[in-house]
């Protein structure tokens, strides 16, 4: 106490001999003046320095406040909680485990036991049972679709500067041309429209015919127009193709949202002999198979962060990997959770998810945070430093700070 006031004495004292002499006084003044007219012309002709003091209540951490991070999306079609080198697997997935190591892995996180419901909530924050999409996945012959008032995650980034890209697959509905992903915030769509298809030929059986080859459907776009000259690409490959010409092709000054969404490791099960081959000392053609296919989804990752790497965007950059529910019964893997895709075991709704970013606090670590996939919506769109008040009421929680600092997210 007694030192304390002994400081604070001798700097009082310091300041008094100081202000004392007038020269120093009027020079102070001149020095005050400068700064304020310095402050004002700042403010005045930089709006954004503005923004950027309003912003940095909501700060995410992106290292140029003026840039808003870019995002990509991945999510995986039907694939297991076991099915991922981390988690234990034989399956190589060296990317995967790269990225993962180098981010937070979410083991907490959930999302609805089949297709078109999580991929609902991604795309609204709200749960499927508020308009009606909770009882299956949207067939191809039912006109349905994601409604046209639910406000989506693409449209709100868009009203936030985002360039919106939908490469892979979409399954939220196309009876009518207003529920195309180019009428619901996509800026780009290259894919499908329907559940899954053949790999190669990009065409869908006639589901209730027992002739498999009785009717194909070509079911291959780019934005609303048939692609036609893809026979024989391998979708996996086709789409990471796709990702990456977009990636450099982007103008860097916008920010980008990238929902990269594979049709593996979806049936049917088909996958190029090269990957195959690696998996031959399987017994199981059924597992050779469907190892194969996480192997080719594992590379298209790979590459699609090189690309994000050489185009110089990946330090302002939140990768998301995400499955959209556990795996079927028929190749994959959910151990050690009990049940497959389409039951309410964990094993159906309990899927793998990372994050990886360089605005990321603490990096290489393992989140037991409970997360679920109707979160992203507010976060990414707060992420964007957009705002959620003109939505419906959403069922999805920031989660932002929980994932960056790792913590529980009492503060969000
Ligand atoms: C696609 O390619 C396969 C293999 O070359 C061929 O058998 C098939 O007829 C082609 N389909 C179409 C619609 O061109
Ligand atoms: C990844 O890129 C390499 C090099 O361009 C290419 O040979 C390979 O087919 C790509 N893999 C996938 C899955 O797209």
């Amino acid at each position: 106490m007694e030192v304390k006031a002994r400081v604070v004495g001798q700097v009082l004292h310091i300041i008094r001999q100081f202000m004392l002499n007038r020269r120093t006084v009027l020079v102070s003044v001149f020095c005050v003046i400068l700064l304020v007219l310095w402050q004002s012309t700042f403010l005045l002709t930089d709006i954004d320095s503005t923004h950027f003091l309003k912003a940095s209540r909501f700060d995410t951490g992106a290292k140029n406040m003026k840039s808003k991070p870019h995002i990509v999306f991945i999510l995986a079609d039907d694939y297991g909680w076991n099915d991922i080198g981390y988690h234990g697997s034989f399956i190589q997935t060296p990317n995967l485990d790269r990225l993962a190591s180098e981010g937070v892995k979410l083991e907490n996180y959930y999302v609805q036991p089949i297709c078109s419901p999580s991929r609902e909530q991604l795309m609204t924050g709200r749960y499927q049972i508020r308009y009606g999409l909770q009882h299956s996945v949207i067939t191809d012959d039912r006109p349905h679709g994601l409604p046209l008032d639910e406000v989506t995650l693409p449209q709100k980034l868009k009203d936030n500067d985002y360039s919106t890209y939908l490469v892979g697959k979409w399954h939220l509905g196309f009876f009518r041309k207003e529920y195309l992903p180019s009428r619901r915030g996509f800026d780009k769509f290259y894919g499908f429209l329907t559940g899954g298809e053949d790999y190669w030929s990009h065409r869908r059986p006639n589901m209730y015919s027992q002739d498999a080859s009785e009717y194909h459907g070509l079911d291959l776009r780019d934005q609303d127009n048939p692609v036609l000259d893809q026979n024989g690409t391998y979708s996996t490959h086709l789409f990471a193709r796709k990702a990456t010409e977009i990636i450099s092709q982007h103008d860097q000054d916008k920010p980008m949202f990238l929902y990269l969404s594979f049709q593996a490791v979806h049936a049917p099960l088909q996958a190029p002999d090269k990957y195959v081959e690696r998996y031959r000392n399987l017994k199981n053609t059924a597992v050779q198979k469907y190892s194969a296919m996480v192997t080719a989804m594992d590379e298209a990752v790979g590459n699609v962060t090189i690309a994000l790497r050489d185009n110089g965007l990946w330090d302002n950059t939140v990768l998301i990997f995400s499955t959209d529910n556990g795996a079927r019964r028929s190749a994959g893997s959910n151990w050690p959770l009990r049940g497959w895709k389409n039951t309410l075991w964990e094993g159906g709704i309990r899927g793998v998810c990372f994050v990886t970013s360089e605005l990321l606090e603490k990096k290489g670590t393992t989140s037991e945070a409970l997360i679920h996939i109707s979160d992203w919506f507010p976060t990414l769109v707060r992420l964007a430093r957009g705002s959620t008040q003109d939505t419906k009421p959403l069922d999805g929680f920031d989660v932002w700070n929980s994932i960056r600092y790792n913590s529980y997210p009492s503060f969000c």
